[in-house]
């Protein structure tokens, strides 16, 4: 009778032991912190940065554009952003190319070029897509440096500030870049491309003839 209650104890505190283990948040360096494979169609197409913790200097209206490119093997993103954290104006334009490896699981050092100037090299792991309408991910804004690190939440558009709370709600338990109520957004609202591009095409018909008109006189 005795030995079975000290097995039924010894499993319970292995159990609980294993619980805290898998309780504990993780940091974005640990190996046990793995990337969602960036070569998923999910993952394809538009997104907004909506926020980060911590901010950093982190720019407004920071934008992506994800998709493989025809050779299946380099992931193109192009990003676009305000030049700090309160302009709305989007004006500075920037591609990476990533070479994808077969079921990387490991995250990838991201060099985004501006024309032709290379910026500083980024860490990015990709750790949840929920409801195909946001990301969570971790990254360093020094691949060398553990102590750059910074979560995000990327959102497909169909944003809200209650999604972004779930969604953080969601990865605070697992990953220690994210805190319980605690992370800043990143505008999105108002942000506006160049003023040419970005009236040009809601002048429509007579008004832009009318206007083509007065300008040429
Ligand atoms: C995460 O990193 C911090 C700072 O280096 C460290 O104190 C903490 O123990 C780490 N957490 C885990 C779960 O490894
Ligand atoms: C940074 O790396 C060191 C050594 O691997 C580790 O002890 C520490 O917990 C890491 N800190 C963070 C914040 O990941
Ligand atoms: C990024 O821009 C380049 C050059 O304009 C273009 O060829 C490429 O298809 C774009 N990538 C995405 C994912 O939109
Ligand atoms: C890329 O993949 C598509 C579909 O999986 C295939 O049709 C196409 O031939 C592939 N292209 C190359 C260059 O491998
Ligand atoms: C990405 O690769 C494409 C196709 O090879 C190339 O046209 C483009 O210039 C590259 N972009 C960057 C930022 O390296
Ligand atoms: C990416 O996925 C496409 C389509 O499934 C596949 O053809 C290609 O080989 C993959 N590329 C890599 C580097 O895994
Ligand atoms: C990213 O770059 C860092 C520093 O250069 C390097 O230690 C790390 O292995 C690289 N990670 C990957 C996935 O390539
Ligand atoms: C995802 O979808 C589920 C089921 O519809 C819903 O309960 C949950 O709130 C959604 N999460 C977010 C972040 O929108
Ligand atoms: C998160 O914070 C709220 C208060 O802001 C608190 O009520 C809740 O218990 C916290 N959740 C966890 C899991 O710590
Ligand atoms: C983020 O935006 C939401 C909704 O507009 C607001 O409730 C929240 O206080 C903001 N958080 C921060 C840190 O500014």
């Amino acid at each position: 009778m005795m030995w079975k209650i000290v097995i039924v104890l010894v499993a319970a505190l292995a159990l609980a032991s294993a619980q805290d283990q898998a309780a504990l948040p993780q940091n974005c360096s640990a190996p046990g912190v793995e990337s969602i494979d960036w070569n998923n169609t999910a993952l394809f197409g538009h997104w907004l940065e909506v926020a980060r913790n911590p901010l950093g200097n982190a720019k407004a209206c920071l934008s992506f554009s994800v998709g493989l490119l025809s050779d299946n093997t380099t992931l193109s993103i192009n990003a676009s952003h305000s030049s700090s954290t309160t302009s709305l104006y989007s004006n500075i334009d920037e591609s990476a190319n990533v070479t994808l490896v077969p079921q990387a699981k490991t995250g990838y050092n991201v060099t985004f070029y501006q024309g032709q100037s290379a910026q500083p090299t980024v860490f990015i792991k990709l750790l949840q897509l929920v409801n195909s309408t946001y990301i969570t991910g971790c990254g360093y804004t020094d691949p060398q440096n553990n102590a750059t690190s910074f979560g995000f939440i990327l959102s497909s558009g169909n944003y809200s500030p209650t999604g972004i709370k779930l969604v953080n709600d969601q990865a605070f338990p697992l990953y220690s870049n994210f805190q319980n109520n605690t992370y800043a957004n990143i505008t999105q609202a108002g942000c506006y491309k160049s003023s040419a591009a970005q009236s040009l095409p809601m002048i429509s018909g007579f008004l832009a003839v009318a206007l083509l008109l007065i300008k040429a006189h």
